[in-house]
């Protein structure tokens, strides 16, 4: 089976091995999902790794970014077409805070809209954490990053600010406005701890010029964290 590198920054590590739970649930002749950042892409690592020995067969998987695909396309993963034939049996993605409900920020790494896409054709969403990531209620530690289209983005800032968030507009290294995958823009919206996020995703959904939002609500099957006391799995109770 595959082994645990010795990585060492403990933090990689908790990645590493939260993936490796999440790994359990593969089996051979499943469609997979593979999510994006830096936990997810121990996913596709692994998965490769495994198809490689030969321990896993006939997997076929679909990329929530561009820079997953790109991955999987290197280390030899089938991919699904891009239209998305069927649904997926499962699939494994990061998260950037996770609340005691199981509801999620994501965006972090600006795939969101494609993760929500992947997510929501996934029978089940798996979701591999560290320790630093679950909190007592999502916007605590983390914006909620905003996907705008860029006809009218001041107008949607406008709004998420009436809303009570701070926005950032997502900027890469070299002082450029960062572009998704699907050619918009990112606001990334500080509302502090959000006291009803179901409440706040409604708002965000009903918005014109809003393409998406990270608030996944209800959306992960299973939760895994992995930290210094060890990997706990949680799975939602139907
Ligand atoms: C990518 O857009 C995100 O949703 C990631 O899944 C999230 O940001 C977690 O990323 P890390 O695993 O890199 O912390």
């Amino acid at each position: 089976m595959n082994r645990i590198s010795k990585l060492p920054d403990p933090q990689a590590r908790f990645k590493e091995e939260a993936v490796k739970r999440a790994l359990q649930f593969v089996q051979s002749g499943m469609k997979v999902g593979l999510g994006t950042g830096s936990t997810a892409i121990f996913a596709t690592r692994q998965i490769a790794g495994l198809l490689k020995t030969g321990e896993l067969r006939d997997i076929v998987a679909f990329a929530t970014s561009k820079a997953t695909a790109r991955e999987a396309v290197l280390l030899g993963i089938p991919l699904l077409p891009d239209d998305l034939p069927g649904d997926l049996d499962l699939t494994i993605d990061g998260a950037d805070e996770v609340d005691p409900e199981m509801n999620l920020i994501k965006g972090g790494g600006g795939a969101l809209l494609r993760e929500k896409i992947v997510a929501q054709a996934s029978k089940r969403e798996i979701i591999v954490v560290d320790e630093t990531k679950p909190s007592p209620r999502l916007g605590t530690h983390w914006p909620v990053p905003i996907e705008v289209i860029p006809f009218g983005w001041r107008s949607q800032a406008r709004y998420l600010e009436s809303l009570g968030a701070h926005c950032l507009i997502r900027m890469n290294r070299n002082e450029t406005t960062f572009v998704t995958d699907s050619g918009n823009m990112i606001l990334d919206c500080r509302f502090g701890p959000i006291p009803d996020a179901r409440q706040l995703a409604d708002a965000l959904t009903r918005r014109a010029g809003i393409v998406e939002h990270g608030l996944f609500i209800g959306m992960a099957t299973d939760l895994i964290v992995a930290g210094a006391s060890g990997v706990q799995h949680r799975a939602r109770q139907a």
